[in-house]
């Protein structure tokens, strides 16, 4: 069996091989050759050809077109997303709408969407419908969590209940396609590939707290700006939590931060005040072991029914990632 690193270096020499930056017209591809070169992790392919193995039993690079497929696609939602929170940072780089300008990062992004549909379907085409079917339904639920995560940044009221199902949507939908596309290509029944979503689901929504966390309290070498989300009046669980145990002073100076034409590096610093005062690093770190120990769960029983040990062990790699 493949290791998650085999995976990975085999992710990253198929992407390659798209050789995105000869292509014309180059104002369109270079970026997508630019993004895809940045140190990405590749969570995403590695999780689809860890499913593919653990239920097919077989050569996990006969799914490789299907693992770039959703590595293409994350590439291309970070791109636009990286315009929606006018974050200048991606993965240690400015972001491709600062390199170049937010017309070609969309168009860019447009591309490697488009793309990512043709590879979804290349390896398998007597599985055809199956897969491009969980493809779309993960691509509308991304769309339905980003616009989600826009309007809670608008809004006041927002509670925690709101944020999760934000971000099952936004990221974990994903997380947990990966992870259902592999298994149904690996012949997987619905109902296996069922529990294999879920597996990811409950794995994304703690990646997604973790990537919160790092956003405030960012770790050596994290490749964005830090206070990303505080600056543009993200409703992460730091911030949700940090509100329903705030004092009442505490929570007029949160309300009189978040107010247009605050100062952004005084915003952040009095934000990670608050959250100091109130224990919120610590108290987000629990609800990330929450969910890691739910998937967990369901990982034991999927235990049974295929070679599950390295999607496992790739998920206490991941529940203990530094960037
Ligand atoms: C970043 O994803 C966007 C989120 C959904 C949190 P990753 O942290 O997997 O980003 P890369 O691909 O490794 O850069
Ligand atoms: C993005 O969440 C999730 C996507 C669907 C792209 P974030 O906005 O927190 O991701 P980063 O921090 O920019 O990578
Ligand atoms: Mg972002
Ligand atoms: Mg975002
Ligand atoms: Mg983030």
């Amino acid at each position: 069996m493949s290791s998650s690193a085999d995976l990975r270096q085999l992710t990253e020499s198929h992407i390659e091989a798209m050789a995105f930056e000869s292509r014309q017209p180059r104002n369109l591809y270079e970026p997508m050759a630019y993004i895809l070169r940045l140190p990405g992790k590749r969570i995403r392919p590695v999780l689809t050809l860890l499913a593919y193995q653990a239920l097919s039993g077989r050569n996990p690079a006969e799914a490789l077109n299907l693992a770039c497929s959703v590595e293409l696609f994350h590439n291309f939602t970070l791109m636009h997303d990286d315009i929606m929170d006018r974050a200048p940072m991606r993965r240690g780089q400015p972001c491709v709408h600062i390199k170049w300008d937010e017309n070609i990062a969309i168009l860019s992004g447009d591309a490697m969407f488009a793309f990512s549909m043709g590879l979804v379907v290349k390896d398998f085409p007597e599985k055809a419908a199956i897969l491009a079917t969980e493809f779309t339904r993960v691509g509308m639920e991304v769309c339905e969590g980003q616009m989600e995560d826009m309007d809670l940044a608008a809004q006041s009221d927002a509670g925690i209940p709101e944020y999760i199902e934000m971000i099952r949507k936004k990221t974990a939908a994903l997380l947990g396609g990966c992870l259902s596309l592999g298994a149904l290509a690996g012949d997987a029944s619905p109902e296996l590939a069922f529990r294999f979503r879920q597996y990811g689901e409950l794995l994304g929504i703690a990646f997604q707290l973790q990537d919160d966390l790092m956003d405030a309290f960012p770790p050596e070498g994290f490749g964005k700006q830090v206070g990303g989300d505080i600056i543009e009046n993200k409703k992460t669980y730091l911030l949700l939590k940090a509100r329903e145990l705030a004092g009442e002073s505490q929570l007029r100076e949160l309300d009189a931060l978040s107010q247009p034409g605050t100062d952004p590096a005084a915003k952040v610093q009095h934000t990670l005040r608050i959250f100091r005062e109130l224990d919120i690093e610590n108290l987000t770190q629990a609800l990330i072991r929450d969910y890691f120990g739910q998937a967990l769960a369901i990982g034991e029983e999927l235990e049974h029914q295929s070679r599950f040990a390295p999607i496992k062990a790739y998920l206490t790699e991941i529940a203990g990632r530094k960037v």
